[in-house]
């Protein structure tokens, strides 16, 4: 048994104590309502799950035009919280601890999806490639979005803070801001899909601020302690980059110190010739600029997150492909057992398989 690895010690972010630094990665499941009310499957996998330190949900909008995908949860209606509600009660008795990843997927929509609006986005700029809408399975091409007004950026801010309100109405313990892969604010940070000319365009301190003006609304609900975010400063999932990673991360991770949150999450995809400056790795690189505790991730084995963990690189790692095929994950990497491999045909598929009937080990 690996007794001796930090990686099974608690660890404290703000009130909360985690059991172990072993975290569910967030990851959307498309088994909400088509009105984005949380289903009783949904608690049941979530519950089966709480022997992880911490769970960070699924990519939860903040509002409709915020909806990216079919069958995803929003955080915007009563019957939406009565929902989640369910599942933070369950996850609760469990005796686990979970967080909501807020979310807008800005132009990684389509009208479909959205009451037939016209997605939003920084700029007019239409991403590669084809989304899937309503129903699963048929993709459609990737329309141009329009661009968000000035005015409209306080609108988007504002829903930010409800959405957070509404997330302590829900009794999750904490949020994470999904500032990563490709969305919306995403879409602001990196220059590639940011070519506005106003305050929120051009200088790596414009192209931060929506970023830094929705932790200051949503921590007018949840301790910053408990506010966490997550940053993908490499990958170019869908249709995304910048032309100086290090010199916009480095910036805004030094304006993320001021906040003292519960910790920044890096998505360590992208790491390619083009991106030297981060040949040993983003938490690694970007760790040195930022004084909180740092979750990684991205296809972690056990070996690499118990080191990385005792070499003070990272303090937590989250884990999730292998979190949906494993609800003990856990428990399997102390015994050193198999993992049951994860069927990616029913990751969006709906329905309880390749969802809640995964099996965890005898006893
Ligand atoms: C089915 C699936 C859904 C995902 N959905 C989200 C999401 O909602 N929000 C997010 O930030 N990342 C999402 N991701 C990315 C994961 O959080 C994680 O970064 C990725 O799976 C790499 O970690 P892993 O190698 O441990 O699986 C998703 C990944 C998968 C496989």
């Amino acid at each position: 048994m690996k007794v001796k690895s930090k990686i099974f010690e608690t660890i404290t972010i703000g009130e909360h104590r985690l059991k172990n630094r072993i975290v569910m990665a967030p990851m959307t499941r498309s088994r909400a309502e088509t009105n984005g009310v949380p289903t009783d499957i949904m608690s049941a996998y979530y519950s089966q799950r709480a022997s992880a330190g911490l769970i960070i949900s699924e990519a939860t909008q903040i509002s409709l035009n915020g909806k990216s995908y079919p069958n995803t949860p929003g955080i915007y209606s009563k019957q939406q919280i009565k929902g989640w509600k369910k599942v933070t009660d369950g996850v609760h008795e469990a005796g686990g601890k979970i967080f909501i990843q807020l979310f807008h997927g800005g132009r990684i929509s389509h009208p479909d999806t959205q009451g037939g609006k016209i997605p939003m986005a920084p700029s007019e700029i239409k991403p590669e490639g084809a989304i899937h809408t309503f129903p699963f399975g048929k993709k459609k091409q990737f329309i141009t979005p329009r661009a968000i007004e000035s005015t409209e950026i306080k609108e988007i801010v504002h829903q930010f803070g409800v959405a957070a309100k509404n997330a302590l109405d829900a009794g999750f313990d904490g949020i994470e801001i999904h500032a990563a892969n490709g969305y919306l604010i995403d879409q602001f940070l990196r220059d590639s899909t940011n070519k506005r000319t106003d305050a929120y365009g051009g200088s790596y301190q414009n192209r931060s601020r929506i970023l830094l003006e929705i932790i200051q609304e949503t921590g007018k609900y949840f301790n910053l302690q408990h506010i966490g975010v997550r940053l993908s400063p490499l990958n170019n999932f869908n249709d995304i980059s910048d032309s100086n990673p290090l010199g916009l991360y480095s910036y805004l991770l030094e304006e993320l110190n001021s906040f003292k949150l519960a910790y920044v999450h890096f998505v360590e995809d992208g790491l390619t010739s083009k991106n030297l400056d981060f040949f040993n790795g983003v938490s690694l690189t970007l760790g040195k600029y930022y004084n909180g505790k740092v979750m990684g991730n991205g296809n972690y084995t056990f070996e690499r997150a118990d080191s990385e963990i005792l070499e003070g690189v990272v303090d937590f790692v989250s884990f999730g492909k292998l979190f949906i095929s494993n609800p003990d994950l856990p428990k399997r990497f102390m015994l050193e057992t198999e993992f049951n491999i994860p069927d990616e045909n029913s990751y969006y598929s709906g329905g309880k398989r390749g969802y809640i009937d995964y099996e965890s080990l005898e006893g």
